[in-house]
């Protein structure tokens, strides 16, 4: 047996590859290469807050939520078509000004919120209310029913990661319009927080949730917050990213929604991590703290509420080189690339 050693004319062939074309066939040996690692089309990219308040405070200006079902401006990576921030998931800002709602309606993706500014606004899950303030985590996972309101007397602002990009691209799009526009609360159907808040602890009466995602829909920051200083006085802390914390399902201990890891890590002033990088596309936001971040090569500075994106299988480090901590927030398709058995991480040699 050995390799064969077939020769045609370059017009034998045209003539063969146009028959194929007008069959809709195409020579799998032609166009594209082998890729050896992946190369995403997505680059290493930040939005700060300085552009992006302003921009949002005009789109509440311009733009009512009668006219937009969710006021939103979308974070979008220069380099990938699909308008978003990064290839799997959207990093995008949305604002609720005071005495507005944003409808009721759910959706096949699923969505977490961040919150950037404001305190006392709330978000309505399956029913259950969730009141929002700052470095607040909320989930509005797959098809939970979800709308927003602002009852306080200033903007609400928040980051909004999605998986729709994946989604879409499944073509696993569903989406529904709830009966009325905002939700009715459901007195007495305790709080998820109160239930499944206290870490460790799990409630034994709750029947065992038959969705993949955390029954868990809001983690408060001062709690991470608390975790954080408390491991840091400890000095503990991994030699990849420091201290950083996963939010996980407390039932399972799995990640927070089965298609995004929802991360927060505490860089303590003067820290530089190692440069690493993994099969996975992460969205950062910038809770508070300034410093930044070698991603690819490209240095992205970043200070309070701003947002990065990293590209997957692209080396990053962070360093805080301000003499305060900096708290980051982020967000990753990890889940998905490990129940597809495609994760891969690994550290910078040297
Ligand atoms: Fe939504």
């Amino acid at each position: 047996m050995k390799l064969s050693d077939i020769k045609s004319s370059e017009a034998e062939l045209q003539d063969y590859y146009a028959q194929l074309r007008s069959q809709h066939i195409t020579p799998a040996w032609i166009g594209g290469g082998i890729t050896r690692e992946p190369k995403s089309k997505a680059v290493p990219w930040v939005w700060h807050w300085r552009d992006l308040r302003p921009q949002a405070m005009r789109a509440a200006q311009l733009v009512g939520t009668e006219q937009a079902e969710r006021r939103v401006l979308r974070l979008t990576n220069p380099e990938l078509p699909g308008l978003s921030a990064s290839n799997t998931m959207v990093a995008n800002i949305q604002i609720v000004m005071p005495g507005e709602v944003a409808r009721a309606h759910r959706h096949s993706g699923s969505a977490l919120r961040l919150i950037i500014e404001g305190k006392g606004g709330y978000t309505v899950v399956n029913g259950a209310r969730l009141s929002m303030a700052p470095g607040d985590l909320v989930l509005t996972p797959n098809w939970t029913w979800h709308d927003h309101a602002n009852d306080t007397d200033g903007p609400m602002m928040w980051l909004d990661g999605l998986d729709t990009p994946l989604v879409r691209m499944l073509e696993a799009g569903f989406y529904e319009e709830y009966h009325k526009e905002t939700q009715t609360i459901v007195e007495g159907a305790g709080s998820p927080f109160v239930k499944y808040g206290e870490g460790g602890l799990r409630p034994v009466w709750e029947a065992q949730p038959a969705t993949r995602y955390s029954p868990l829909w809001h983690y408060p920051m001062f709690q991470a917050r608390a975790a954080l200083e408390r491991l840091a006085a400890d000095r503990s802390g991994g030699p990849l990213d420091g201290i950083i914390l996963e939010y996980t399902n407390p039932v399972t201990g799995g990640p927070a929604m089965p298609t995004i890891a929802c991360y927060i890590q505490m860089l303590r002033a003067g820290e530089r991590t190692q440069a690493h990088r993994s099969v996975c596309c992460t969205n950062y936001h910038v809770i508070e703290g300034r410093g930044y971040s070698i991603v690819g090569g490209t240095r992205l500075d970043w200070e309070d509420k701003d947002v990065f994106t990293v590209p997957t299988w692209t080396f990053r480090e962070h360093v805080n080189d301000s003499d305060r901590p900096a708290f980051l927030f982020s967000f990753t398709d990890a889940p998905v690339m490990r129940a597809l058995d495609l994760y891969r991480e690994e550290a910078k040699a040297g």
